[in-house]
């Protein structure tokens, strides 16, 4: 595995790289690797000859007062893992590289309308717009290539897909399952923020999803009964503080009136210093 630091460095090896026509796979993280990234990693090596594999914890897609200063590191340990999962190529860039002129003067952002509003968006207003600048520097970095992104940000990935189609990328975007631990709990860099109390309940926030999902199955139509079910819930969870659930179309991420085959279930739930999110299919379970 080589590690490389800079934009020119990157572009020119990609550049030798396609010349002896070796195909690329991207798959864009924010480090801390668990299993959930080694699994993109993974699919990446399967379908491509060189796994480029970007560590860099994004300040424009984190607000105020959102845990950016004390998100978690451990580069070390990110290289050994990336370069077992099959990664060739660590992507591992500076602030000064991706932000030349100062993260605080970047004027040029990309925002996807409607498919940002609910949800991830309506919670953290800035956060796709941050998503979506630091991805597109990304996709216009690395070239032709499929990039990897998992379904736990299950609205990134449809947003991701969306930006690439609309702005031409010559990226082909591909989802890849969630990843749990072995008590449902999606894998998440932020779960290290749990209190081994808050960490034994979380796993309530994927039973009330597949708790909707069943309810869904069984025939309920009435959106707001499967979301009012969903949140008693969590509510229930002495540690849970929910944010939002909701019963939204899997395809236009729009929420619902009425439920049925096409949708999906979605969570947001804090616990303690953490913020927790996970979604699952209607036939999920
Ligand atoms: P990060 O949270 O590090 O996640 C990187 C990729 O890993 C994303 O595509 C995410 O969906 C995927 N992932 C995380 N947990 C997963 C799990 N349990 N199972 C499967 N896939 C999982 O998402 C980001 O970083 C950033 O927003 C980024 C796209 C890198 C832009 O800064």
């Amino acid at each position: 595995m080589r590690t490389v630091t800079t934009v020119a460095e990157l572009r020119s090896l990609l550049d030798d790289e396609r010349r002896n026509h070796r195909t690329v796979g991207l798959v864009p993280t924010m480090g801390y690797l668990h299993a959930g990234h080694l699994s993109l990693m993974e699919a990446a090596a399967k379908d491509c000859d060189v796994v480029v594999t970007s560590i860099f914890v994004n300040p424009l897609q984190f607000a105020p007062g959102e845990d950016l200063e004390n998100y978690p590191r451990d580069p070390e340990g990110d290289a050994e893992k990336a370069e077992s999962a099959g990664t060739t190529v660590l992507f591992t860039p500076s602030e000064e590289e991706m932000f030349p002129d100062g993260r605080a003067s970047v004027a040029t952002t990309v925002e996807v309308a409607g498919l940002s509003a609910a949800m991830e968006g309506a919670s953290r207003r800035t956060h796709f717009g941050g998503v979506c600048t630091i991805v597109a520097k990304l996709f216009n970095i690395v070239g032709e290539s499929r990039a990897y992104f998992g379904e736990k940000d299950y609205q990134q990935l449809a947003i991701v897909r969306r930006m690439a189609r609309e702005l031409s990328f010559p990226v082909e975007v591909i989802g890849c399952p969630i990843v749990r631990e072995p008590d449902g709990l999606a894998m998440s860099s932020r779960n290290v923020y749990l209190t081994p109390d808050e960490r034994a309940e979380a796993p309530v926030l994927r039973r009330a999803l597949l708790a909707g999902a069943a309810a869904i199955r069984d025939g309920e139509t009435d959106a707001d009964r499967i979301r009012t079910l969903m949140g008693s819930m969590i509510d229930a969870a002495p540690y849970a503080r929910l944010d939002y659930v909701e019963v939204a179309d899997k395809a236009t991420l729009q929420p619902q009136a009425v439920a049925g085959p096409t949708s999906r279930l979605f969570g947001a739930v804090r616990f303690g210093r953490a913020r927790l999110i996970d979604n699952v299919g209607v036939d999920a379970g």
